[in-house]
């Protein structure tokens, strides 16, 4: 259930109450896609990083190790030892982008595993049956997620059959979680939105998932080839049209620079893979911009990643041993930069949440919004 706290324009500070527990938005989930984060980070962390929910994705953990299997060991979060909220991805954007040889019907989709090319056949009620057999907090839809730019007359097609498959996925979500072997009985259902860049489809989209009275918002198929502009105009597009008493949830986006800008339009939750990928090249976020550990003026440098960051990382180490690590290719080294950049992320979002308690939120927009892609 979402309660919004309060709200400065379309900005909003709101809290999402989960049969395992309650989170703060704006909130940003960090992905550990086959249920661990890229890095060698575990459960035992993420309390350390501010993490307040953890999203898995269906599509890697039906591949490996198998749906059926993980229910049998006792559900994702018995497995993870992570007893917070979980999101899980429906699979239809990893269908889309990682496996081969896809043939879309009105059932769902026939496609062949990026793993070892056996034939699956994924739909509406299979995506639901493996998200309750993880036994996620909150259950997507299953969707279709159109990379940037699309016909319109492809995008139009598409949307009202992502809108049948959605209607058949909250039938189905109804029926596994009434079963008494469900894991979760209480899982939640996110409806996508859809319809590419074409504002009217948006629009008419949000106004038929809307009605299905779900128990949260997502806009997807966006950050997939459209320009970060034309985003942000799909989504001030499509905010008046989303329920305000739901939670409103920006799929795999973004950039620091991206979630302030969403968050001022009207977003509550997003996800993405930035801080690890941005970590593996050396990325390192801070409050000055952005740095690259492996520039020879960190050779010996002992100050912190950030001087201003409070994470375990920066509390012990230098970007002089950052640096030596990296190059060492020390396993060490990806463990201690995906921790760094993810409490960046996650405290950012603390910090978004504290400027909007206290009405301030334009202030740290204007403070931040210039320095935050900066790189130095
Ligand atoms: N992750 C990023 N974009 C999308 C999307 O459009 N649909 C789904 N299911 N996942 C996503
Ligand atoms: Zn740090």
């Amino acid at each position: 259930m979402f309660k919004l706290i309060k709200n400065e324009k379309t900005a909003r500070r709101g809290e999402f109450i989960t049969p395992h527990g309650a989170f703060q938005t704006p909130c940003f989930m960090n992905v550990a896609t086959a249920g661990a984060i890229k890095g060698g980070v575990s459960s035992f962390d993420l309390k350390d990083i501010k993490c307040q929910v953890m999203l898995c994705n269906t599509y890697h953990l039906h591949v490996r190790t198998g749906d059926k299997i993980i229910k049998e060991l006792g559900g994702i979060h018995s497995l993870t030892k992570w007893d917070g909220p979980i999101l899980t991805d429906s699979g239809g954007f990893q269908v889309f982008s990682l496996a081969k040889l896809r043939n879309i019907k009105e059932e769902g989709v026939y496609f062949s595993s990026h793993i070892d090319g056996r034939k699956i056949f994924m739909g509406p009620e299979e995506s639901m049956q493996i998200q309750s057999n993880l036994g996620s907090t909150i259950a997507m839809a299953f969707d279709e997620c159109i990379e940037n730019p699309a016909p319109y007359d492809y995008v139009k097609n598409s949307i009202g059959r992502t809108t049948r498959w959605l209607e058949r996925c909250k039938k189905e979500m109804d029926r596994l979680n009434s079963l008494p072997d469900t894991i979760n009985k209480k899982q939640m259902l996110f409806g996508i939105n859809q319809g590419s860049t074409y504002s009217d489809l948006r629009i008419q989209h949000m106004k038929d998932i809307a009605k299905l009275d779900l128990d949260g918002y997502a806009i997807g198929g966006l950050a997939v080839g459209e320009t970060a502009e034309e985003m942000y105009q799909i989504i001030e597009d499509v905010e008046p049209y989303m329920p305000k008493d739901k939670i409103r949830y920006l799929m795999g986006v973004g950039t620091p620079v991206n979630i302030l800008e969403s968050v001022k339009r009207g977003v509550d939750l997003f996800d993405c893979v930035m801080p690890s990928r941005n970590a593996r090249h050396g990325h390192l976020f801070t409050k000055s911009g952005i740095i690259n550990i492996n520039n020879q003026k960190y050779q010996k440098d002992l100050a912190p990643i950030d001087k201003e960051c409070n994470c375990p990382v920066c509390k012990s180490f230098s970007r002089a041993y950052l640096r030596h690590l990296k190059k060492a290719e020390e396993m060490l080294y990806m463990r201690l930069a995906v921790m760094h950049n993810l409490y960046f992320y996650n405290n950012l979002m603390e910090e978004i949440r504290n400027a909007l308690d206290n009405g301030e939120f334009e202030t740290y927009y204007n403070n931040n919004i210039d320095i935050l892609g900066k790189r130095i």
